[in-house]
């Protein structure tokens, strides 16, 4: 089933800017209010300056009014699909924890965030 927040980040994928590693990466995020924002890896001749896409996606959210969400969804190419990297998973925690599905062309793997990330460092332990 292809849902309005899979094809959101399918649309974004196809949007990536990814020269260097030709990985492309799409991500949506579905907000509280179900509003959806989506983003693409973009990467850098500095190449650790490259931006995943489930960064780009929370960013545009939160640059959209947006900080709680429903669930996330990361569209790759490959078996097995792209699962959210380290630091991604670190950004993703900051804003809780919901469902991350992450699709490729022959499965889908599912997750919350907090199974991707236990015992993340968060405002928890700065109060
Ligand atoms: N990438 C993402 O955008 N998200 C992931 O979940 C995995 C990796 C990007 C970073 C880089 O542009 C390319 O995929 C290869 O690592």
């Amino acid at each position: 089933m292809t849902d309005s927040l899979e094809a959101a980040a399918r649309a974004a994928q196809g949007r990536a800017y990814a020269p260097y590693s030709r990985y492309r990466v799409g991500a949506a995020v579905e907000a509280d209010d179900g509003t959806v924002f989506a983003g693409c890896n973009v990467e850098n001749a500095s190449y650790g300056l490259t931006i995943c896409a489930e960064r780009a996606a929370l960013a545009a959210a939160v640059a959209g009014g947006a900080r709680q969400f429903r669930r996330a969804v990361v569209v790759s190419d490959s078996d097995p699909p792209a699962a959210p990297c380290g630091a991604c998973r670190q950004v993703l925690a900051e804003f809780g924890d919901f469902e991350v599905a992450a699709v490729g062309p022959k499965r889908t793997l599912r997750w919350t965030v907090a199974e991707l990330l236990p015992a993340a460092f968060s405002r928890a332990q700065l109060t």
